[in-house]
């Protein structure tokens, strides 16, 4: 392969020169759910629960189970490659972004690139609920460094580690995919203005599972952690881009629990009209849950060209990033 010319940089980075950019753009979305819905009531079956009092403390009213990490994976990433009209010959890498994956050893990736039919660099992001925005970051600078298409997917079956009877994690998890080709475009508007990626490993007990076991979780002390992540992403991401809140023409969260959306956002100045939810239908899917937003988001035309898109991931680790882009990419009639 031919490698192109340094990074460019636009008028744009010019006035940010910390942020070399040979162009950003999303140009195909993808996702995948598992056929089978469990609701709340459901969950009622095997836990001392109710459905008034999962929607009240986390805004969840079903997930999905089901299916295979790999498999979700593929579905949607095949979806964003057609939808970006690329080929499999085209993608010069894929990062899966799982916390979930179908074997400790090896990862998941290589199995999607197979099924895909890729012939390129394919390895997995384990950075829980983040994983999939640190992938959006990265894919940036292997754009800067010559890659031309990066397929960024987050994919989870989070069933296989969630303990359905335990009155606090059985009630949030659940399994899905989402799927974006990364492409540079050098001479587009399209650009990744900001980012920020942290993590702070204090924090591995109050959200972690062992091999062969269930997720674990003190939730007070995840609520009161990620809380502090978001504003703290945030604030860093929105510096580095030279924007403030009433600039973001569209959030899309880790969808977690919405009291820690409303909570974060106080703090952070966004308003819920600014911000894409799909809490409700998908429950928590971890580093599939950004894109599954974003997904439908563009269904519903939500995103319009130059629009400035935040994506804010938290988690286990704990980890937090996020990714703010002037929109150039997928747009649905
Ligand atoms: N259904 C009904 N009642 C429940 C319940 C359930 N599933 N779980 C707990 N309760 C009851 C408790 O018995 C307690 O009752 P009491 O006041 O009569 O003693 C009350 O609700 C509060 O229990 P508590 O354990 O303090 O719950 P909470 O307010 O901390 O809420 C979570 C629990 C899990 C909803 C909340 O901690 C949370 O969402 N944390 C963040 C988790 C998260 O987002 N993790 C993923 C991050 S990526």
């Amino acid at each position: 392969m031919t490698l192109p010319a340094p990074a460019s940089t636009t008028s744009d980075s010019a006035a940010r020169p910390d942020v070399p950019t040979v162009g950003f753009r999303l140009s195909g979305i993808g996702a995948a759910l598992p056929e089978t819905v469990v609701t709340n009531h459901d969950l009622t079956t095997t836990i001392d629960t109710s459905d008034e009092w999962i929607r009240d403390r986390t805004g969840i009213g079903q997930r999905f189970v089901g299916g295979t990490t790999a498999g979700l994976a593929t579905e949607a990433a095949a979806q964003a490659m057609k939808r970006a009209e690329v080929g499999a010959e085209e993608i010069d890498q894929l990062l899966l972004a799982t916390t979930s994956p179908d074997f400790i050893c090896p990862g998941t990736a290589p199995a999607v690139a197979a099924r895909l039919g890729l012939d390129c660099g394919a390895l997995d992001i384990q950075a829980a609920c983040s994983g999939w925005v640190y992938g959006l970051i990265m894919a940036n600078g292997l754009l800067l460094q010559g890659q031309k298409k990066v397929l960024v997917v987050g994919a989870e079956t989070l069933d296989r580690i969630t303990d359905y009877s335990a009155r606090d994690t059985g009630i949030l998890f659940g399994n899905g995919a989402g799927a974006a080709v990364v492409e540079a475009d050098p001479n587009g508007p399209g650009e990744l203005l900001g980012w920020d990626m942290g993590a702070d490993g204090n924090y591995v007990d109050i959200l972690y599972a062992e091999h062969g076991g269930h997720l674990q979780m003190n939730g007070k002390e995840v609520f009161r952690q990620a809380v502090r992540a978001i504003e703290r992403s945030a604030v860093a991401a929105m510096a580095r881009a030279g924007l403030g809140a009433s600039d973001i023409d569209l959030v899309i969260p880790h969808q977690a629990n919405i009291n820690i959306i409303e909570s974060a956002w106080k703090r952070v100045g966004f308003t819920m009209e600014q911000t894409g939810m799909r809490l409700e239908e998908i429950g928590n899917t971890s580093a599939a849950s950004i894109p599954l937003v974003l997904d439908d988001m563009l269904d519903s035309g939500r995103i319009q060209p130059g629009a400035n898109v935040m994506f804010l991931g938290f988690g286990a680790g704990m980890t937090w990033a996020t990714a703010i882009i002037r929109w150039s990419g997928e747009i649905r009639p």
